[in-house]
């Protein structure tokens, strides 16, 4: 099963961090999914999305991250079982108890530059492709955060993912941002690369027709594969990116529109993970967009706060 979604532009700030968030507590919350977030951006943006600086910090200083996970297994040449480094019952959104992250660190460029001096680019690729297809077998949903630009790292999950989500905001800039991953993708086809599930169009103005003629033009150029639904410029998403230290529900931190879009959007990235794989050959996953019982086993009431560090029950393969 494809389930692995890399989610890429080399051009910064355009949401990924956000959509990345935004796209797995819905998926939680709304389809019932089990998702796993990987974390793989020095700044750990969607991390500190996700729990309280704290624990993130307590999980850094106890070596619990994803650079600790590839320092032990590509540097170190320690077998590392990468379950250890997930974080269950992230997210601050009371429906959303079925949200798992690998943390990052800002370490991560470090360990880039020795994977590089070392020439260990082969043996990283290994062991994010044993990761992901392992993750694949577990999680309903892996979203991987990349940060902008083309390091090792980020060309590893773009070729083990089995697919990559663009998000674009709808300017010009930012669209040339797809170009030169699409440029990327073409240099080396032998080398594989996730497939394009698509482009979403992020802090879309609803009262500016520039925005409008940049999604049109998107959808009718038909290598987008661009999302009919895109996400509009609100504070909703933008203060999203504020961890609260105390549960909320899915409508509160996504009011009216936001949350509509939100709910739409996942309907069409199920509706064409469950396309890909049908072509593939794999059965098709459920695709229900009704509420659903969170499958992982999050104690009632337990704060997102205080379970940030708990780490020890994942979903069984
Ligand atoms: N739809 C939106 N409406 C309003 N603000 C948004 C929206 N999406 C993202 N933002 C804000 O835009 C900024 C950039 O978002 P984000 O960090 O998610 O982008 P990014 O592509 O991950 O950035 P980077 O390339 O640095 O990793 C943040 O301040 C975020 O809160
Ligand atoms: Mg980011």
């Amino acid at each position: 099963m494809k389930k692995s979604i890399a989610v890429m532009n080399t051009k910064g700030g355009v949401g990924k961090s956000t959509i990345v968030l935004a796209v797995a507590e819905t998926l939680s919350a709304f389809h019932g999914k089990n998702v796993l977030v990987i974390d793989s951006d020095s700044q750990a943006s969607v991390s500190s999305m996700l729990m309280t600086v704290p624990s993130l910090y307590k999980l850094q200083s106890e070596g619990l991250t994803v650079v600790d996970y590839l320092v032990a297994t590509v540097l170190n040449d320690t077998a590392t079982d990468w379950k250890k480094f997930v974080v269950r019952n992230v997210s601050d959104v009371d429906d959303a108890r079925s949200v798992y992250l690998i943390p990052s660190d800002m370490q991560l460029t470090l360990f880039e530059r020795e994977v590089s001096k070392e020439s260990l680019h082969v043996k990283l690729r290994t062991t994010i492709g044993t990761l992901l297809a392992e993750a694949e077998k577990v999680f309903d949903v892996v979203l991987i955060d990349c940060p902008p630009g083309l390091s090792v790292l980020t060309e590893s999950w773009l070729r083990e993912a089995s697919l990559h989500i663009s998000p674009t905001k709808a300017d010009y800039v930012s669209i040339c941002g797809l170009e030169v991953l699409r440029r990327f993708k073409a240099l080396n086809p032998e080398m594989g690369f996730a497939d394009s599930l698509g482009v979403v169009v992020n802090m879309k103005d609803r009262m500016s027709p520039a925005d409008e003629e940049y999604h049109r033009w998107l959808r009718d150029n038909g290598d987008n594969r661009c999302f009919a639904q895109a996400l509009p410029r609100s504070n909703a998403l933008q203060d999203a990116a504020r961890f609260h230290s105390y549960e909320r529900s899915f409508q509160a931190k996504y009011p009216g529109e936001v949350g509509h879009a939100l709910r739409a959007l996942t309907v069409e990235i199920l509706e064409r993970v469950t396309a890909v794989n049908a072509a593939a050959g794999a059965s098709a996953p459920d695709q229900s967009a009704s509420p659903k019982p969170a499958a992982a086993g999050a104690p009632a009431g337990a704060t997102a706060a205080a379970a940030a560090a708990d780490r020890t029950v994942i979903p069984s393969a």
